[in-house]
């Protein structure tokens, strides 16, 4: 009989293992559907020791929707022209000095993919095809484990609240081409506005949605309780009972849910290499609660 794919869960808020898998091989349906369920259950899925190609990585990311392609990097181009919905994510630099990939070897904050944009990815797949020895994991946090947690009282009074996402840096602090340093207040930096709780229309589940700490501004408020309020909800989502930390290795695939985790990485040495590949699954705008 054949083997159907496998999820064994990592025990903590969120994230599982699935095993008896190939990637590099056609998907059978029914593994398919394993997989498909296990995402919904656990919201990061890890398969370990797999062989991908560009083109294999590319075609099991399809499974779960139309890719989007990777942002624009520094040099105004995606990283891998013939394939711009692969984005490459490393510290490397190539023969001629020219960097390989995006974010460095900094640590990257607590956010959620491109929340900047008014429909931000779906999910994300990364491929560990170099790591450091030490640092460089990466953590994963359950945003509908958050939002659950919640006090009621907090739970009404966000839901109906709008957020303000910055467009201006990435999850490392870096400004984006074509934005200013700073500006008068948060107020006034420019991002999407989406729903501080969003709701699955499909399952009905709700999950916080905060994006990212820096530049967030709640609409509606003075920037002073805006501010508060943030750093009340950030306290609360970066606890440790709604996290998973990924240690790579090499050839491991891991793909999250964008809608309903954040992900932070650890920053690591720059003597170290570090070279992983990734897609970024489309998605739609965000459903208020
Ligand atoms: C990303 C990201 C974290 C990492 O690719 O969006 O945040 O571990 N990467 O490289
Ligand atoms: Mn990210």
């Amino acid at each position: 009989m054949r083997i159907v794919a496998k999820a064994i869960p990592t025990g903590a808020a969120l994230g599982a293992d699935i095993v008896d898998i190939d990637l590099s091989d056609e998907l059978g349906a029914d593994d398919l559907e394993a997989i498909k369920q296990a995402w919904a259950e656990h919201l990061v899925l890890r398969f370990r020791g797999q062989h991908l190609s560009d083109e294999d990585l590319l075609r099991f990311s399809r499974h779960f929707g139309p890719l989007d392609k990777a942002p624009i990097n520094p040099y105004g181009t995606t990283w891998v022209p013939d394939n711009p919905e692969v984005n490459v994510i490393s510290n490397i630099l190539d023969d001629t000095g020219k960097r390989i990939g995006g974010l460095g070897d900094g640590e990257c904050v607590w956010h959620a993919d491109m929340t900047y944009n008014d429909d931000p990815v779906h999910a994300c797949t990364l491929y560990a095809k170099e790591i450091p020895e030490i640092g460089g994991d990466t953590g994963f946090a359950n945003m509908v484990a958050a939002y659950e947690a919640l006090s009621d009282e907090l739970k009404v009074r966000l839901t109906g609240m709008e957020c303000k996402h910055d467009k201006t840096r990435n999850s490392t602090g870096q400004l984006r081409k074509g934005f200013e340093e700073s500006y008068p207040d948060v107020s006034h930096v420019p991002g999407a506005v989406h729903p501080m709780v969003r709701r699955d229309p499909e399952t009905g589940r709700c999950a916080l949605y905060p994006g990212r700490r820096h530049n967030a501004y709640v609409l509606g408020l003075s920037v002073d309780e805006s501010e508060a309020l943030l750093d009340e909800i950030w306290a609360h989502v970066s606890k440790p009972e709604f996290a998973w930390t990924q240690h790579w290795q090499v050839d491991d695939l891991v793909m999250w849910d964008n809608r309903y985790c954040l992900h932070r990485r650890d920053a690591f040495s720059p003597d170290a290499r570090r070279h992983m590949r990734r897609t970024q699954i489309g998605g739609d705008r965000p459903v208020a609660a």
